[in-house]
């Protein structure tokens, strides 16, 4: 079955990884895709709900998976040098970070919305983005590639993301956001409208 641009790239992005955990793997789509291709070893499929797990496992019963049921790390006792981390929002992938382990291991984190929430959230507790990429799908969706340590980011790079401000391909996602913001303009109060005018600025800064 063709899978989605989305979930393409995200398995593409597990080449050379040996473990991988998928938190909220949902269907398990990308360890699906990445151990069919050969990209990692083991998968490790893991989500707090157990019908998503249930249909997870049902997709990966031929495959060297295992499925746990798990909000976020709280249940993972196995070990992994890759966890994915994607398509939730922001804010609850910060929360499941909170808990992730201390030891020296590569995420993948794609939230649905608000990158620049996740950039703040990885620069005040320890991550460093160590790459981006720009995937366009139903929607753009922007995925980063995280380890632990240090990075201080200005406004600018927690917007535009300090990766993706230097990669073309990120231009028509940049065009899309001021476009999106533009029409915001008309259906706002003034305070709102001098953030969103802030914002189109510094998108426009890097066309
Ligand atoms: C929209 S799906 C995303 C599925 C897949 N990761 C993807 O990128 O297509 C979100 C999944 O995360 C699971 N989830 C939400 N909160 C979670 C948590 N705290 N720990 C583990 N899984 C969680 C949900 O049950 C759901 O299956």
């Amino acid at each position: 079955m063709a899978r989605s641009k989305r979930i393409t790239f995200l398995a593409e992005l597990t080449k050379g990884y040996h473990t991988v955990l998928d938190i909220g793997s949902d269907h398990g789509y990308v360890l699906l895709e990445a151990l069919q291709k050969g990209y990692i070893k083991k998968g490790i499929a893991s989500d707090l709900r157990v019908e998503p797990l249930l249909q997870a496992q049902k997709n990966l019963e031929n495959q060297d998976a295992k499925t746990i049921l798990s909000d976020g790390f709280l249940n993972i006792h196995e070990s992994f040098d890759l966890a994915i981390i994607s398509g939730m929002g922001a804010y609850l992938i910060g929360d499941i970070l909170n808990h992730a382990p201390k030891d020296d291991i590569t995420y993948i984190l794609q939230a649905n919305d608000k990158p620049e929430i996740l950039r703040t959230y990885l620069m005040e507790h320890g991550f460093m983005i160590t790459d981006e990429f720009v995937v366009r799908d139903r929607f753009f969706y922007v995925i980063m590639k995280v380890k632990r340590g240090k990075m201080a980011l200005n406004s600018k790079d927690l917007i535009l993301g300090p990766f993706l401000k230097h990669k073309s391909e990120a231009i028509p996602y940049f065009e899309k956001k001021i476009q999106m913001l533009s029409k915001l303009l008309n259906q706002v109060d003034e305070k709102r409208k001098q953030e969103i005018k802030e914002l189109i600025t510094i998108y426009q800064s890097n066309l």
